[in-house]
């Protein structure tokens, strides 16, 4: 264990937060985190919302299917990807999460709302004035817990192996 397994191994995803907000110090310093992210011939396709304005994280709410809780969020980052770019959902998703694992170093706690593959993605991509070419990949809504849930992870010995597959 190190502080970086600590913080990793800390965090899960949290739905209800305190009012109290997220400083800017804070928020510029995870997403340098996200943006040194890697990423497929080192492209960085993506572009970064940050969202704190109620009445817009209210309409981000709004449109998805399973993140109605974003309109309490202190914080909502929005990612895009560059839809031409190959990879760019794989690029888009290492970024969530080291801004999520960033979040946590700061005890920020973070619940990541799909994004992807939603046809909700362009009411979002609209809603911020985000050009055509983007696309949107996930939503963290972030903010103080106000709530402990810790999901049930599959046992490592069910889901590593060593060298060889050995079927059970
Ligand atoms: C691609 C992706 C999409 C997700 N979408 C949602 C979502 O729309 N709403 C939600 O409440 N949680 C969402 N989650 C969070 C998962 O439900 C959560 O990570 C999972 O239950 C495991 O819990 P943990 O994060 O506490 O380990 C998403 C996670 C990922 C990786």
């Amino acid at each position: 264990m190190n502080i970086v397994t600590t913080v990793i191994k800390s965090r899960h995803s949290v739905r209800k937060f305190k009012p109290d907000s997220v400083s800017d110090i804070v928020i510029k310093d995870v997403l340098e985190c996200a943006a040194l992210a890697p990423t497929a011939m080192n492209l960085q396709p993506w572009i970064f919302g940050v969202i704190k304005n109620k009445e817009t994280l209210q309409k981000i709410a709004g449109f998805t299917e399973h993140g109605k809780f974003i309109a309490e969020c202190a914080v909502c980052f929005a990612i895009f990807g560059e839809k031409k770019e190959t990879y760019y959902l794989e690029d888009c998703c290492a970024a969530t999460e080291n801004l999520i694992l960033a979040l946590q170093a700061y005890g920020i706690t973070s619940c990541w709302v799909a994004g992807a593959k939603k046809p909700y993605g362009e009411s979002v991509r609209k809603c911020l004035d985000v050009p055509e070419n983007f696309t949107l990949v996930s939503l963290i809504a972030a903010g103080n817990p106000a709530e402990v849930s810790i999901a049930r992870k599959k046992e490592s010995k069910k889901i590593v192996f060593y060298e060889k597959f050995i079927p059970e």
